[in-house]
């Protein structure tokens, strides 16, 4: 088997923070999402790894490299546009060959791994398996209706009138027929080749597809609110280590990972949290839920339930921060220097709540 990610797209709802980096690099508990989905694959004893990559591919090249670090071999297939999902099997074609493969969005992070579900369609004679969980807007995602004995009756994108709260998990797992069925389909009302649509060719073309039910949590991290979802998703299983400094001053809970050459002075770090490699924290708060990235420095603050990435600077800010993304190379900083008021400097669409 084959595994095939999805890692294009420009990320628009990530604005500012997908300005300058591709929404799959962004860490969640201080990995990127696409890192984890590439190790899920991995696990599953999946070597051959193809990445659909658009407008970001130089940032994804360089941050994932050709797969010797996870021990695969990875193949970069170039998608012109974002014409849909089922657009992006098309233009993999030379890549996956006849071979069946799992195909996962590179922005999707989900509880478990996917081995057990690999294994089960990589030993069936199934044409296809999707991936389900029950969602509380299934408007928002590709739905499938089941009939009573749990087949596959029907799949739709973002129905107006969803027939069921049964939502299409990004990961999908196909053999060669899906080829024929992106070939057989039209664009939608989007202007997307989408994947929903050539399922549904499959199931009504008389090809056998099945449905698993996932149990577990599963978050596509569109937006920086489910970014921070993820991350305290991801933090509450993370398995606590003390690689870094923690002083004599500092209270740290056993549920907080400290990096390699990370340093806590005279702080209080409360768990679930990571404070990433060389990041110093000092006179300051870190609460539960946050994630802070390597090379960060907080001092003489308090930050809770947030994302920090790499080589930004937060000193001296009298309120707590709180449910924040904040992006790499960000400097805030009470300043000292009059007239006393807020002096910012923010890319377009960046996010302010001021208090
Ligand atoms: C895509 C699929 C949709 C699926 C969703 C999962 O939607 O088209 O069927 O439910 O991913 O994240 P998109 O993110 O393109 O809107």
């Amino acid at each position: 088997m084959k595994g095939l990610i999805l890692s294009g797209g420009k990320g628009t709802r990530l604005y500012p923070l997908t300005f300058t980096s591709a929404k799959q690099l962004i860490p969640v508990a201080n990995k990127p999402v696409l890192f984890r989905v590439i190790e899920s694959i991995r696990d599953a004893g999946i070597t051959e790894i193809g990445i659909v990559v658009g407008d970001t591919a130089p940032d994804i090249k360089a941050a994932v490299g050709r797969g010797g670090r996870w021990g695969v071999k990875i193949t970069y297939i170039h998608q012109e546009q974002p014409l849909g999902l089922a657009h992006a099997v098309k233009v993999s074609r030379d890549f996956l060959g006849e071979d069946r493969f799992v195909m996962f969005l590179g922005d999707n992070v989900i509880q478990g791994g996917i081995s057990p579900l690999i294994e089960q369609f990589a030993a069936s004679d199934w044409n296809s398996q999707i991936v389900l969980t029950r969602v509380s807007h299934p408007e928002q995602y590709g739905v499938a209706e089941l009939d009573d004995e749990g087949r596959i009756v029907r799949l739709i994108e973002k129905p107006k009138h969803p027939p069921s709260d049964l939502a299409l998990v990004g990961i999908y797992m196909f053999d060669h027929n899906i080829h024929t069925a992106v070939n057989n389909i039209t664009p939608s009302w989007r202007g997307e080749l989408e994947i929903t649509d050539a399922i549904q060719w499959l199931v009504e073309n008389g090809y056998q597809v099945y449905p698993y039910i996932h149990r577990g949590w599963w978050i596509d991290t569109g937006r920086p609110g489910d970014m921070l979802e993820a991350n305290g998703l991801v933090l509450e299983e993370l398995e606590p280590s003390v690689a870094g400094y923690i002083d004599r001053d500092s209270e740290v809970d056993g549920r907080v990972t400290v990096e390699k050459g990370a340093e806590i002075i005279n702080s209080v770090v409360r768990g679930p949290t990571i404070i990433g490699e060389r990041t110093r924290i000092v006179n300051s708060y870190v609460g539960p839920f946050t994630s802070i990235y390597h090379d960060v420095l907080i001092e003489n603050s308090e930050i809770e339930r947030a994302i920090v990435l790499e080589h930004s600077e937060i000193r001296d800010i009298p309120a707590r921060i709180q449910d924040s993304v904040i992006g790499r190379h960000v400097s805030l900083i009470r300043s000292p220097i009059k007239p006393k008021a807020y002096k910012l400097t923010l890319g377009d669409y960046s996010k302010v709540g001021i208090l």
